[in-house]
């Protein structure tokens, strides 16, 4: 069974404190984001890529596929919004008609792993969602406004969420359409599945999934692209 995937990229990256946002920076001497295609591309599971960019990087986008994209796998690009939220909306709204599964994923973490990524495509086909997630390795507060210690949140039952996650394409358009009519806004897709009470199964990733979000985690894309 084949998936399409929806590459998120139209974030300005304002943690980042670049000019460009981070899926055009460059790694290893290659945009972020090709390193992402590229990895994408290593399962031949993906019939075809959804790249949301912001309008005014759509031109970088066709450049730097122009320049170093050549895949098996067609890459469209579509525009993306002001929240990741709308961005997703409208790479799902470009899905083919015949698409059945659907992967989304963070343009920022170029370092998928292709079994990672299969098996969340196996196990959106069983049980409807897969969320690929990392056990939390450290201890996590609730903090209050106040800056005192809330609580303390059992660590055993923490997972820290990444991409992909991925849907069954029915169930995570209705859930979209749902958060748009209801001003549901959350961080990640999984969540809009849990805000109606669907089941997400957790697929086990990997840490070095890691989402590139400030400078230190530019150095350590460098390091990990050097040692292979
Ligand atoms: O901002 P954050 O790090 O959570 O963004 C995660 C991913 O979502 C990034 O790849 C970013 O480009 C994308 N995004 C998007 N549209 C937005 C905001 C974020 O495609 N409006």
């Amino acid at each position: 069974m084949q998936a399409d995937i929806i590459v998120v990229a139209a974030g300005k990256g304002e943690r980042m404190g670049r000019e460009l946002p981070k899926p055009f920076l460059p790694v290893g001497g290659l945009p972020l984001l090709i390193h992402t295609l590229r990895a994408i591309t290593q399962s031949s599971l993906i019939a075809n890529i959804i790249l949301v960019a912001a309008p005014e990087r759509e031109a970088l986008c066709h450049d730097i596929l122009r320049a170093h994209g050549r895949f098996h796998v067609p890459v469209t690009v579509v525009h993306g919004g002001a929240e990741r939220q709308d961005s997703v909306r409208l790479g799902l709204a470009a899905l083919d008609t015949t698409s059945e599964i659907v992967a989304i994923h963070d343009a920022a973490r170029p370092f998928l792993d292709r079994e990672i990524l299969e098996r969340s495509i196996e196990t959106a086909a069983l049980h409807g969602a897969a969320l690929v997630a990392v056990p939390a390795r450290d201890t996590i507060k609730r903090v209050g406004e106040d800056g005192t210690v809330v609580e303390t949140i059992p660590r055993q039952q923490l997972w820290l969420a990444q991409t992909p996650q991925t849907f069954r394409v029915a169930l995570i358009r209705e859930a979209h359409a749902r958060a748009l009519a209801g001003g549901v806004v959350v961080t990640d897709d999984a969540a809009l599945l849990e805000h109606w009470g669907q089941v997400v199964k957790i697929v086990p990733g990997s840490y070095r999934n890691f989402k590139i979000t400030t400078p230190e985690d530019l150095l350590v894309a460098e390091a990990l692209l050097r040692i292979g």
